[in-house]
């Protein structure tokens, strides 16, 4: 038995945030940016629209892909880094939203990787037979979280806001999860995170000295990530395919994690992975973390770059550090 997508869902607010938009509220140019990230534009959201909000509509679409009803449903497992609410999670509001009280809502705190992981304890669920369909989603809103200054301009141009999600269910053959592969090296959780609110001081865990200095916006060693991003990523691919006793040749679409196109091109040479077989969606909606790889699946799926029986790889590295892969036939 193994664990099969049976559906895909994505959804990204309407309103797009170009480089030059960004140029008119802090120091930086659609020049740089481009060349520095391969990002044209990203998405933000308006009003009082929460993480939630995005995921149900990637939930929806999802679901009615799969033709599962949410009634159906046995777990949802929520990926995010930006909940509506330090807590609880975004798991919960999601399912009062998707109507269906009583069963699991459980949220992954892992970044860019917290939807591989989410596919890894699905599947886990799925194959020792607890669960038999689980809705996983991956959904961020960085835009209320960004320092837009030119303070934070190293970071405010690399992230979007989005959501996509997966049905997955129990399926006999070929089709299905082939292997999941996680990792973390806490030694780094320092090289990109968001400092406050925190426990590590006395007194209250924000206090306007801490938002005077942007201790709540994230703070990131750019290069640090790079230079490790463009080892893991690889070393993830390699374990899974070997895992799955396969090789790069015998990948038919690598919907990679997206955090910088440079750190994409770097990974695909590395495994001399030819650029028709790499899945793009970054220089439309930027870093989306844990919404990206879920937003590209269900676009490659709708486009018709991933049909049935197709063998896809998938791999992410970011904050923690954390890095993780997956191989799927279709
Ligand atoms: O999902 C994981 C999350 N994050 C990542 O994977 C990000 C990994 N890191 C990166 O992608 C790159 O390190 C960045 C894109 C963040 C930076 O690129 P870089 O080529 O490493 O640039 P740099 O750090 O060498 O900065 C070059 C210059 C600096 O100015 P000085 O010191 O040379 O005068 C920066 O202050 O570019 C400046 N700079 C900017 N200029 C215009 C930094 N951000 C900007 C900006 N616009 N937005």
């Amino acid at each position: 038995m193994k664990t099969r997508i049976l559906g895909t869902g994505s959804f990204l607010p309407p309103g797009v945030v170009t480089n030059n938009d960004l140029g008119r509220m802090m120091d930086t140019s659609d020049e740089w940016i481009v060349q520095r990230t391969g990002i044209r534009e990203r998405r933000w959201v308006e009003g009082a629209t929460t993480t939630t909000d995005l995921a149900l509509e990637a939930a929806r679409r999802a679901l009615e892909s799969a033709d599962v009803a949410a009634g159906e449903l046995d777990m949802i497992i929520f990926a995010t880094l930006s909940p509506d609410h330090e807590f609880p999670g975004a798991g919960c509001f999601l399912q009062a939203k998707l109507g269906v009280s009583g069963i699991p809502a459980l949220d992954v705190r892992q970044q860019c990787t917290g939807f591989l992981h989410g596919l890894s304890i699905a599947d886990h669920f799925i194959r020792a037979g607890t669960y038999k369909k689980i809705l996983l989603v991956g959904a961020e809103i960085h835009s209320k979280g960004l320092d837009k200054t030119t303070r934070g301009r190293e970071i405010s141009v690399l992230f979007g806001d989005g959501a996509g999600a997966v049905v997955l269910g129990a399926h006999e053959g070929r089709e299905g999860i082939l292997t999941t592969h996680l990792h973390a090296d806490g030694r780094f959780a320092r090289e990109l995170w968001v400092k406050a609110p925190t426990q590590a001081v006395s007194g209250e865990r924000i206090n306007a000295e801490m938002l005077a200095a942007g201790e709540h916006y994230p703070q990131m060693n750019g290069r640090m990530v790079f230079v490790n991003a463009v080892k893991k990523m690889p070393e993830a691919l390699k374990e899974a395919l070997d895992a799955a006793g396969a090789t790069v040749n015998d990948v038919d679409l690598f919907v990679l994690h997206q955090a910088n196109t440079r750190i994409s091109e770097m990974v695909c040479s590395q495994l001399q992975i030819p650029r028709e077989k790499f899945f793009s969606t970054i220089e439309k909606y930027g870093n989306t973390t844990a919404a990206t790889i879920p937003i590209g699946l269900d676009e490659a799926v709708r486009s018709g770059r991933i049909k049935p029986g197709m063998l896809v790889a998938t791999a992410a590295f970011g904050s923690g550090f954390t890095w993780a892969s997956a191989l799927v036939r279709w």
